[in-house]
């Protein structure tokens, strides 16, 4: 069975998103809401969703184009189209009644083989089905997404026995592989699994911050960077969702749970903030929540005694990494911070196996749903269980049997992790065969080669994996020197090399603090040596004798997308913002991105012919420093070829790029090298023109104007014309002597040292 075709009813904020992510995995969707009374256009409601999806920050569709593919419609006069696809998927309101109404009208037009799902996010599946026809029941799931649909990862799936199991595994298959989602089996509980921890996890942070009299900003700089747990911390969290999503969720899980659960007692909203959502300050997406931005754009927070805002203040980052120490120390925010974390903590460990079998599956949802860098089990290990639970002890709390061995709850054994059960007994965890991941391959071998910035690993059948791992896998020396090292083994020990790491971001670009070091000792052979270096080390792997794969995911910018344009191929995660944005930092691209980036445009087929086009084509990418939203608009903007592939599940990132890597091996040759006929004169006076153009609007700066000049200058080829053509080491040539002209400018150190310290660039 195969989703070819689906149907999203409910075009709110959940249904459309939904709907929008489908499209991104190509598959076309019916989109329906209800006709709203004395509508003149019946299918306003999915119209005007529409719109607003394209118009989402952070974008909905991987693509623009993408919106095509949904077909607005009503459920009135659209049901029939129903007959044809494959899933659909209910997003209408949390009202069992209505939607078991609606689910009526489905079983009377959606084919047996069809999937119906609800994104319920408090409903048991229990009472969705009840009353309604045992052959609905076999075809009914709950299927849990994560708003934004698009960018969180988790996938809670709630089956019952009588759900057809070629369905649950069609749909498991289709989320992971399609929509790139890591798809968690949930049983048919309160909250599922991540909102039964998350929820409780927010009501203590948010209880106990009035209780111990903290601010917002001291509760969210402690329950953050410390825990792994994003930088929103809970009030930051709880504005990002939307506070009046609160109140019906505490109320539907206050009904659902026992009255011995020990959210019970935690489950009221205190009155300030029912107060706040009266007055329309539900966060965000209202008139502001804990942190609002006034009228002058000045970030203020709310008193949580007295609910008057004033001038936030960000108290100083943690920089202890001890968590005993953080968790222990007098201080009211260490009280804090082990008030909620321990409490959440415990609750977690108690509701194994009521909520969850193992303990994986639930960091797996802690991480996907929360975005938490650690699960719960996973930071406990952190923290320590033995200290953790004597703790508990020493404060006369009730310590969960998962934690009595004080033993704990990951190992690695043989090479192999292995996960805590009930019984005190460890179990290893089984990887889906089509994984791979660098963690478990590091746990049953050493690297082959390491230095402070990079490292080479086995990845199996002959092909050797390279590792960025410095602060945001920026680029340095040590990593150019692994590199050339990696090429050598390869060459002599393996068949083919994938550029791959497991961070966030693939790599943030060239450490700009060495440059900035050398600026300052006026060491212009340091950073000609810096250029050199870098062109001559992303040359030796576009021309080594095996084939070289990358798969990056996230931020590839400036020296990361540089190596990017250097391989003989890339198999991208969906989610690749790539650009060459080194002008933002008053610089020209200087590891041959210049030239490899033109020489997609050279060879491009589809552009009026003739030599310019092309060189205006990555003059305005790099003069604009234009960053891919998606992998498929960086196949767009040609940073990626039309032959390099794309990974929705950023877990199977490494599996498909080395299958990719071997697929090239066999009577594999490097590359032809490149010849440039380009323009030169004439291309650079057209750019000039079109870069004054631009200043005289006041969209560029003065010295935006002359690195535009250096640009154009290596784009067109410099003094040459069409009937002599360039080498690629006359390109290199080029960008070197652009690259140390701009360097030695004040500007260009001013632009350096601003986004060094702001992270953002300067337009002086
Ligand atoms: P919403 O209020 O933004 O959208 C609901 C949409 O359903 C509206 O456009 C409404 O016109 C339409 N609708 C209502 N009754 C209908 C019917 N009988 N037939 C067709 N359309 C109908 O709601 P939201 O937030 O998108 O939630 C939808 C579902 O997703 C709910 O079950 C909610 O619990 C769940 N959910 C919500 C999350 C969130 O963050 N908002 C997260 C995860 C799940």
């Amino acid at each position: 069975m195969a989703i070819n075709k689906v149907a999203v009813i409910g075009a709110g904020v959940m249904g459309a998103a939904i709907a929008a992510q489908l499209t991104n995995a190509g598959v076309p969707v019916y989109l329906l809401d209800i006709v709203p009374e004395q509508a003149t256009n019946r299918n306003i409601v999915a119209e005007t969703a529409i719109q607003k999806l394209l118009k989402a920050e952070p974008a909905a569709f991987m693509h623009k184009n993408n919106a095509r593919l949904i077909t607005p419609g009503n459920i009135e006069d659209h049901l029939s189209l129903l007959a044809d696809v494959d899933w659909v998927i209910e997003a209408i309101v949390e009202k069992p009644q209505v939607k078991q109404a609606l689910y009526k009208k489905l079983v009377a037009v959606c084919h047996k083989d069809c999937v119906i799902s609800s994104n319920t996010s408090t409903l048991p599946l229990s009472v969705l089905v009840d009353g309604l026809p045992e052959s609905f029941a076999a075809q009914f799931m709950i299927t849990h997404f994560f708003n934004p649909p698009r960018y969180m990862r988790l996938l809670e799936l709630v089956t019952s026995p009588k759900t057809r199991p070629e369905l649950i595994s069609t749909v498991q298959h289709f989320a992971d592989i399609a929509l790139g989602k890591n798809c968690v089996l949930c049983k048919d509980t309160p909250g599922f699994i991540a909102n039964r921890i998350g929820i409780f996890w927010l009501q203590c942070g948010i209880l106990e911050a009035i209780e111990l009299g903290l601010t917002v900003e001291q509760a969210d700089n402690i329950i953050a960077a410390p825990f792994g747990i994003p930088k929103t911390g809970i009030f930051g969290l709880l504005d990002l969702i939307g506070l009046d999503l609160i109140p019906p969720i505490l109320s539907s899980m206050t009904r659902a749970l026992p009255a011995e659960d020990a959210f019970q007692p935690i489950s009221q909203l205190p009155t300030r903030i029912q107060d706040m959502i009266a007055a329309g300050l539900t966060g965000r997406k209202g008139k502001g929540g804990f942190y609002r931005l006034n009228a002058e754009r000045i970030k203020e927070s709310i008193d949580l005694n007295t609910g008057e805002y004033s001038a936030s203040h960000k108290p100083k980052t943690i920089k202890e990494t001890n968590l005993q120490a953080v968790l222990s120390s007098s201080d009211k925010e260490s009280q804090y911070a082990w008030r909620v974390l321990s409490k959440t903590l415990a609750y977690t460990a108690s509701l194994v196996p009521e909520i969850a079998d193992d303990i994986v599956t639930i960091d797996a949802a802690m991480r996907d749903g929360y975005n938490w860098t650690l699960g719960p089990f996973e930071l406990l290990d952190q923290i320590g269980v033995d200290w953790f639970v004597e703790k508990l002890q020493a404060e006369q709390r009730l310590v969960p049997p998962l934690l009595w061995k004080k033993q704990a709850l990951y190992l690695v054994n043989s090479g192999q992790l292995h996960f805590a059960t009930l019984t005190g007994l460890y179990q290893p965890i089984r990887r889906d065969p089509g994984l791979l991941t660098l963690v478990d391959m590091k746990r049953q071998h050493s690297s082959l080669l390491s230095n402070d910035s990079a490292s080479l690993w086995d990845i199996g059948d002959g092909v050797a994996c390279l590792e960025f791992h410095s602060k945001m896998n920026t680029l340095d020396m040590d990593s150019m020197a692994l590199i050339r090292q990696s090429i050598d083994k390869v060459k002599n020990a393996f068949t083919a090399l994938v550029i791959h790491n497991e961070g966030e971001h693939f790599s943030a670009g060239a450490n700009l603090g060495l440059l900035v070091q050398a600026i300052h000792n006026q060491d212009w052979a340091a950073v000609e040596q810096l250029i050199i270096q870098g062109q001559q080390t992303y040359k030796a792997l576009k021309y080594a004798p095996f084939p070289v794969v990358a798969a990056p995911s996230g931020l590839a910018l400036g020296g990361g997308c540089e190596i990017l344009l250097h391989c003989d191929a890339v198999q991208a995660h969906a989610e690749l913002y790539m650009g060459l944005v080194e002008v933002g930092v008053g610089l020209i691209p200087g590891w041959g991105g210049c030239k490899e980036y033109l020489r997609r445009w050279l060879m491009f087929p589809k552009l009026p012919k003739g030599p310019i086009p092309p060189v205006v084509k990555a003059f305005e990418t790099i003069g604009l420093a234009k960053v891919s939203k998606s992998a498929v608009e960086a196949k767009e903007l040609l940073f990626l070829s039309h032959t390099d592939g794309i990974t929705m599940n950023k877990s199977r990132l490494l599996a498909d790029a080395k299958r990719k890597a071997l697929s090239l091996c066999n009577n594999y040759t490097p590359p032809q090298p490149c010849v440039y006929a380009l323009p030169g004169k004439t291309a650079e006076v057209l750019l000039g023109m079109s870069t004054r153009s631009l200043h005289a609007q006041g969209k560029a700066t003065p010295y935006d104007l002359t690195i535009a000049a250096q640009l154009a200058y290596v784009l067109s080829g410099g003094d040459c014309d069409m009937t002599e053509p360039l080498s690629e080491d006359d390109m290199l040539a080029l960008e070197l002597n652009a690259f140390v002209t701009l360097v030695k400018q004040p500007n260009t150190l001013a632009r350096l040292e601003h986004m060094l310290k702001t992270g953002k660039p300067l337009r002086n």
